[in-house]
């Protein structure tokens, strides 16, 4: 392969798998990169150096994410004002004051608090099918927990979470026929049915919760205040866009693929359900290894020089993810899966001011899930080849159909 070959646009790529052998090719001869845009899109500088990642995300002045949005479709102007709503695209000062609003629910002390219901949430998950002996690991067994876990989090109740979840899938799922076959989305620009209906839905939320006193996310957003204002219609309906589709998304994804990695590396899943204290190790290595997120963008503020290379002002910034989990300068062995590895300080959740406000939670039920199904379901094989995402945006896995052998309910 040469520099000539590299094609970070190609989707077809991505559906077949994450494309480490460009990713390596740019660490090794090219690290930053100048990509030709998608069809009418900007051209793009690449990130693929852990430490070039890590100081990009760590200077939202220089590298912001206001400015175009952090997310790698160009912006229209007119869907730019609504994603400058949603904390993921604001730059500092005003993105602490947004975070300062949700960071206490999800505190170390918060999370730990919600560990006997996430054991219970496990039990029920892997109770429905261990007596089948097969399912979609996605559907049944990945998707659950993160999406219980969130809606629990932001009173959404039980009987509309499933629309909720149908809603994110379309949303993330922008460039794949299968969830959004008539392409325009709030990723293009344009406000997609799909977000339409995710900002009617908070609506509802928050006249449900407008005069209640219960204590959850939804009062939270409801009670907070910036500036002295209360947020806005937009601002509550964006807040809870961001939490319902960043809490399931991601963690279901990354549940999937550390599955996965474990059917073809027997080897690791045999060491995790001997000794199921190396389960926090191997959910680092199932994060560095196969991460959620494949790229964010960032939007240079000034004219500025990384590495010898001269980047302008407004220019496009694209960071994956993989490639820096992947730096030779980092990590040892990078291509193999180790369980035991640690150190392990991948940036699957990024770094700096955006850090993952999510990552105690993931960390947490990632960790609950696997030794559940080391535990109780441990020979899971697949019993088709996993169905990908066509996205360079999420990694994600639509369906994953597994067998294992029939086991007794928890409970029976
Ligand atoms: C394994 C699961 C997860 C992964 C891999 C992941 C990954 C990431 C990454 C890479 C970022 C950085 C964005 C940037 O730098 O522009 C981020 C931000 C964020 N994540 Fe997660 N995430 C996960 C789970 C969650 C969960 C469970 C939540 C729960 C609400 C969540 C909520 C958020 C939010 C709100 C932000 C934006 C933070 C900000 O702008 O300050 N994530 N996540």
């Amino acid at each position: 392969m040469k520099l000539s070959d590299i094609d970070l646009n190609d989707l077809d790529t991505f559906e077949k798998g994450p494309p480490h052998d460009q990713w390596k090719l740019l660490r090794n001869e090219a690290p930053v990169f100048r990509h030709a845009g998608a069809p009418g899109e900007e051209d793009y500088w690449c990130i693929t150096k852990y430490h070039d990642l890590k100081s990009i995300s760590k200077d939202p002045e220089g590298y912001s994410s206001e400015e175009k949005s952090a997310l790698t479709r160009d912006p229209n102007p007119e869907s730019l004002v609504g994603l400058r709503q949603i904390m993921l695209n604001m730059d500092p000062p005003r993105h602490r004051q947004y975070r300062a609003i949700v960071n206490k629910a999800f505190t170390p002390r918060m999370i730990d608090g919600l560990i006997v219901a996430v054991d219970q949430m496990v039990d029920r998950i892997i109770d429905n099918v261990c007596e089948k002996g097969e399912c979609d690991f996605v559907e049944d067994l990945a998707a659950p927990l993160p999406m219980g876990v969130i809606c629990e989090m932001m009173g959404v109740p039980e009987e509309d979470r499933k629309a909720i979840y149908e809603l994110g899938n379309k949303m993330v799922g922008f460039d794949d026929p299968e969830y959004n076959p008539d392409g325009p989305s709030l990723m293009d620009g344009d406000l997609s049915t799909a977000s339409v209906e995710m900002f009617m839905y908070a609506g509802k939320l928050k006249e449900r919760y407008k005069n209640s006193s219960e204590q959850n996310l939804a009062t939270a957003l409801l009670k907070a205040e910036v500036d002295g204002h209360k947020l806005s219609e937009i601002e509550f309906n964006s807040f809870f866009m961001l939490l319902a589709i960043a809490g399931n998304e991601t963690t279901r994804t990354v549940t999937t693929n550390g599955m996965w990695d474990l059917i073809r590396n027997p080897g690791e899943r045999d060491k995790l359900i001997k000794d199921p204290s190396l389960i926090p190790t191997a959910v680092e290595e199932i994060l560095r290894f196969n991460p959620a997120v494949i790229s964010f963008r960032r939007t240079s503020m000034k004219d500025q020089v990384l590495r010898g290379t001269e980047i302008k002002a407004n220019d496009k910034v694209i960071l994956w993810y993989h490639a820096a989990n992947r730096d030779e300068e980092v990590f040892d062995n990078v291509d193999t899966f180790d369980v035991t590895r640690d150190p392990n300080p991948h940036l699957s959740f990024g770094i700096g001011e955006h850090f993952c406000l999510g990552a105690n939670l993931a960390r947490m039920e990632l960790q609950k899930i696997f030794a559940g199904l080391m535990k109780r379901l441990p020979d899971i094989e697949l019993a088709a080849e996993p169905r990908r995402l066509r996205s360079n945006f999420i990694n994600g896995v639509k369906e994953m159909r597994v067998s294992f052998t029939p086991t007794a309910k928890s409970s029976a």
